[in-house]
């Protein structure tokens, strides 16, 4: 398998095989970093990471996974470049293609960042667009895999909430490729584009996939082996969408009976950060404003021990170092 020099900008890109590869990678370097084994194998190299959104789990598993390879991160905040307000996207790229072995990207439109690797010399992965988060997924499966068992084919991944943005596009790809059951459950306004659906259902011809569509919870979940939730407002989106999100999503939150109506099986999984408490000052907002002390899960599901949201984290810095292994190393 070689994927020197490729980019990794959404999964759509890359073959069922690819993505295999990238996984049983990530196992490989995760072994290795909890034996002490060092495998500093891009020494020497340079990675640029551009973020034109906030970040915590992203920024530092690209960090750790350079610093893990040998390699320099430098880190461009979301103010604290020229980047889009005195210089385009393009001359961006062919500047930093010209001191970088690799460039990461978050920000707002797909496009953004394909246009970054359309002009770059230099691998470029996508950290999260509006579109596709496609680093996270790998993260998610990989996880999927250690707690579930290691044949993704046929498991059962449910998503509740916005399926329409990021979070919901992506999984829905990913689960195409690798033959998985996946399930979006939301108002009918909230499922992904008929475009994207329409994508992926020729994956799923290819690979023995189902993508379905639900509105009823309760249906969806039933023998889930996942359910997967995220905000139900995404970076980069207005305040004034809360109240309507809050109305329309409320019912798909993921709670005990969710939980139990898939079956002790099940675990929960979110990209996070998520909002299940009042620790932090957007929850405090919102339960002044709509009375609510939890939204897309309940605090009682995300601290059950069918919550696997660390291990998920924990695996975002694996994978990431993974597609950087994979297309930089000698
Ligand atoms: N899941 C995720 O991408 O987290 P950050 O926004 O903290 O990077
Ligand atoms: N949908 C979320 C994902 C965060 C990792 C967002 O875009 O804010």
């Amino acid at each position: 398998m070689n994927l020197k020099n490729r980019d990794f900008l959404k999964l759509l890109d890359y073959s069922t095989e690819e993505l295999n590869y990238l996984l049983d990678l990530s196992a490989e370097l995760k072994a290795k970093k909890k034996a002490g084994i060092p495998h500093r194998v891009c020494e020497g190299k340079s990675i640029a990471l551009i973020f034109e959104k906030t970040s915590t789990r992203t920024r530092c598993a690209f960090e750790v996974a350079a610093a893990d390879l040998g390699m320099h991160p430098t880190y461009l905040d979301p103010s604290g470049s020229q980047i889009g307000k005195k210089e385009s996207i393009a001359d961006t790229a062919r500047v930093l293609s010209r001191m970088y072995d690799a460039i990461e990207y978050r920000g707002f439109g797909q496009e953004i960042v394909e246009d970054l690797a359309k002009y770059s010399d230099v691998p470029v992965y996508n950290g999260l667009t509006n579109e596709f988060h496609p680093t996270q997924i790998l993260a998610d499966f990989l996880t999927i895999k250690e707690h579930c068992g290691s044949d993704l084919a046929g498991k059962k991944l449910v998503y509740m909430g916005d399926a329409r943005y990021n979070m919901g596009n992506s999984l829905m790809v990913g689960c195409a490729k690798m033959g998985m059951h996946f399930v979006a459950c939301a108002p009918k306004k909230y499922f992904p584009s008929d475009e994207l659906v329409k994508e992926c259902m020729a994956v799923a011809e290819e690979t023995g996939a189902v993508l379905e569509f639900i509105e009823d919870p309760m249906v969806a979940t039933k023998g889930a082996d996942v359910i997967y939730t995220d905000v139900w407002v995404s970076m980069g989106e207005p305040d004034s969408v809360w109240e309507e999100r809050i109305a329309e999503l409320s019912p798909y939150q993921v709670n005990k009976a969710l939980m139990d109506n898939a079956g002790a099986q099940c675990k929960f999984m979110h990209c996070l950060p998520a909002f299940h408490d009042l620790k932090t000052t957007i929850g405090k907002e919102i339960n002044a404003k709509f009375g609510i002390d939890c939204m897309e899960v309940t605090d009682e599901v995300f601290e059950s021990d069918a919550s696997i949201v660390f291990d998920e984290a924990e695996n975002r810095m694996h994978t990431i170092k993974a597609v950087i292994y994979a297309t930089l190393a000698e």
